[in-house]
Order: C-alpha cells, then structure tokens, then sequence
C-alpha cells in the first residue's frame, strides 16, 4: 500500500459503530476516524452541532474525507452512495437500488427466489390485493407463517404467527400500522436456530467474518419481548465447518452471483441471517446491508488483520486479493440496558465503575451516552456493550461477566446467560 493517509467518517450511532470505528483506528494508513452523529463515548465523534451550519456532504468536502464507511442501513437505503457521486469521497455500501435487499422484502425474497437461494416459501401481496385473498393464504397455512411488512420497520414489522388468530390480527395491525394497501409477504414459518454471517463483498468475490449469533429476546432463556439485541458471540459451536461450507455454497455464493447479475453497485458489508432447520438445513431469512449490532462488536474484535486495506480493495474491485483473518478465540458481548427496555425507561442515569481495572480486559463500545459534566450518563435504552476475549469461551464470558458487575448506573439490566447454547 502507499503512504496514503486516509481521513475516515464512520456514520451512524451505536456499539456498531463505535466498534468499527476503534478497529479502523488500529489501521496504520488511518490518519483519523470520526463517526457522525456518533456519541459521547466514541472518539472523534461529530454532532451536527460541530458541522457549524453544513451539511454533512459538505463537511466531508471541506475536511478532505476519504471514505465514508456505512454503520446502519438507513444511510444506504436514503442514498448515502449516491449522494457522494462526483465527489471524490468513497463510500463503503451498496448504493440505493442495492440496498433494498435489505428495505425491501418483495425485492429480496424474489431475488432469493430468482437465483435459487433456500428461503421460505412466500407469496407476495403488493397492492391490488383483497382481504379475502389474504385471509385464504393464511388459512391455508393454517397460521404458521411469518407476516413481513415490505419496507423498513426498525424490527417491528415482522409478525411470527402460531394460530389463524393471530395471523388474522398481525393482517390488520399491519394495515392499521402501513396503511390499507400495504405491500407485505406471507412466507412458511421455519423452526430452528438462526445464525449470523457477515461478510465484505465487491459483487464478484466475499471474504466472510467468522460466525456469530445474536440474542434478540429481554430475558434469559430467550424468553420476554424483541429488543435490539442483549448480547451476541462469536465463533457458533453449532456452525460447524461442514455448515458453514454448506451455507457458503447453498446461499453466499448463489447471492454474490445474483448481485453480479443485476449488475446491483454492491461494495460494502453483507449481512446473511440463516435458519438452520432440525436436519441442519441452512435457509436464507433476510439479507441486511450492513454489519449486525450487537455481532460487529463481537466479529470485529476477532478479526486478526487491518480492516481498512479489505475495504479499500473492495472499493478498487480486487476484493479477491484480501483476506479477513480471523483469531482462533472467543468473543462475547454483553448489552448493559435501562431497566424498563424495550418499552419504557428513563435516560440521563450517570454511569459509574468505568474506571475499574476489571474493564482493562475488555472493550466498552458505547451504544447510547450522553455527557454531562464530565460525567458518562444514559441517554437510551440499550447503553455499553461489555466485550471480552478468551482463548476458551468460558474465559471470555466470565471476563465479560466481571466487568458487567463492575459497571452501575440506576436501574441497569442485562442477561446473566449470554451464549448459553455454546456452553
Ligand atoms: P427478518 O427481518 O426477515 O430477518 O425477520 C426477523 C426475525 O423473525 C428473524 O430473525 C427470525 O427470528 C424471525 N423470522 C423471520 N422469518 C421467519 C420464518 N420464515 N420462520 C420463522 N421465523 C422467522
Ligand atoms: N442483530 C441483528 C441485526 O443487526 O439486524
């Protein structure tokens, strides 16, 4: 590589975010990484406030940004790509139309259909459709299905149904939620342990991260209501190599040609949620255009090598040439939450124990922070996300166990049993 330096814009929030912008940090071609909006717990982070009346295309120009590097998918799906066109900025994500594998669900399953990728059977109903059409479909599945809403829900329009009851009452709070022509799918529900592979592409060759799973329930047991994730670690003793290889095959490789073949301006990060059935059979759930939150704060610290030279390959179209390396460790992630999350919960708790010598051996990637006199509080409902490596698992989750214990802030909660399947 040159003596290039490059100026970096991490965007986006959370954990995520923080986690990706502290291992391009670590690259020695990196001359600084801000993250926008970012928070008060990430380095060089960049309020609107601090762009002093511009915008932030325009506070790139002015600073002489390199490479802006995607953190959620709401960027993308806006046109985070496109709007950068002719600047001579790079960013790192697909572009508009790419990225409805992820906004939308009637433009990823037909593209699953169409390139032969395991997914649920589904049915589209797009607009013109009538109640009783729908009310057939759910029928004759006999109420297990999934209902997914077509576009962005922020994880809350997809209706896991067990009854014709409930399939009929997820229909209309769908309409009522979207509207009386919402577009949505009815697919087969699927049972089974889900997995999340991640990986880099360019459209023509994938580099995956090793395997991580999330846990997206409240409670431990995976019981209580959806959040944005509680926890999640890396590697996945039920991914076994012979799986991995299957799902590489039978749904990584297949999606790669696909993008190929819509000529889809693909460079960035891809995300696979997999269902493995009872006879380990992978499927294809959903595709996200980004890293997965919480499992980028568990992928990346495993990852053995720079960052910032695969993605600048990815961008050139030389993917091929990079690898990511992955350490032959464990990693686990535990979300410290606001007691009352995911429904209601106060903000502005100050967090003590940040200084305890139990937190050396972890990472701290801060979800939501705020500052107030020199003082870290809360400012939302999912807050520090506790890292710890191990050589062996068990390591790593008491490590990370010991410094959750360390942390307070009033009413904090988290799961006591983070990676119970992988004991
Ligand atoms: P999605 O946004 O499509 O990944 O759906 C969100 C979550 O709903 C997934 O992570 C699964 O836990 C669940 N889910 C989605 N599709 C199915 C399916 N066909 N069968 C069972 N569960 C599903
Ligand atoms: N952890 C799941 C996601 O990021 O969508």
């Amino acid at each position: 590589m040159s003596n290039k330096k490059y100026k970096i814009v991490v965007t986006g929030a959370g954990g995520r975010e923080h986690a990706l912008s502290w291992k391009l940090s670590q690259s020695p071609d990196a001359e600084i990484v801000y993250t926008y909006p970012g928070n008060a717990g990430i380095p060089n982070s960049i309020s609107d406030l601090q762009l002093k009346g511009l915008s932030f295309r325009e506070w790139c120009i002015i600073t002489n940004i390199d490479l802006i590097v995607a953190g959620p998918e709401i960027d993308l799906v806006r046109g985070l790509k496109n709007r950068f066109e002719g600047t001579g900025i790079s960013v790192f994500g697909p572009d508009k139309t790419a990225a409805q594998l992820e906004a939308s669900k009637i433009f990823s399953k037909t593209f699953m259909r169409k390139y032969d990728i395991p997914t649920a059977d589904f049915k589209v109903f797009e607009s013109e459709y009538s109640s009783a059409e729908v009310l057939d479909e759910i029928h004759r599945l006999d109420g297990n299905l999934v209902i997914k809403y077509d576009g962005l829900a922020a994880g809350k329009g997809v209706y896991v149904c067990d009854s014709i009851k409930q399939g009929v009452d997820a229909f209309n709070e769908l309409r009522s939620l979207y509207g009386q022509t919402a577009p949505f799918i009815i697919e087969h529900k699927l049972t089974g342990t889900e997995v999340s592979i991640i990986g880099i592409t360019d459209g023509k060759s994938i580099k995956l991260f090793s395997p991580s799973q999330d846990h997206k329930r409240l409670l431990d047991g995976d019981e209580g209501p959806n959040t944005g994730g509680m926890g999640a670690y890396s590697p996945v003793k039920s991914c076994t190599d012979e799986l991995l290889e299957r799902i590489t095959k039978e749904i990584v490789q297949k999606t790669v040609e696909g993008i190929s073949s819509e000529n889809l301006d693909y460079k960035g990060f891809i995300y696979f949620g997999i269902m493995m059935d009872e006879n380990d059979n992978p499927f294809l759930l959903e595709y996200n255009v980004r890293l997965g939150d919480p499992e980028a704060e568990v992928i990346l610290p495993r990852m053995k090598n720079d960052l910032l030279p695969v993605i600048l390959n990815c961008l050139n179209g030389t993917l091929a040439e990079s690898d990511i390396e992955n350490n032959d460790g464990y990693c686990v992630d535990v979300v410290l939450v606001s007691g009352g999350y995911p429904k209601i919960y106060a903000a502005g708790k100050s967090i003590s124990g940040l200084t305890n010598p139990l937190l050396n051996n972890c990472h701290i990637f801060y979800s939501a922070v705020q500052q107030v006199d020199n003082v870290l509080h809360t400012s939302g409902g999912r807050v520090i996300n506790v890292v710890a490596e191990g050589t062996t698992f068990e390591e790593a989750r008491s490590k990370v166990y010991a410094a959750c214990e360390a942390i307070s802030f009033e009413d904090v909660f988290y799961r006591k049993d983070i990676g119970h399947r992988n004991l």
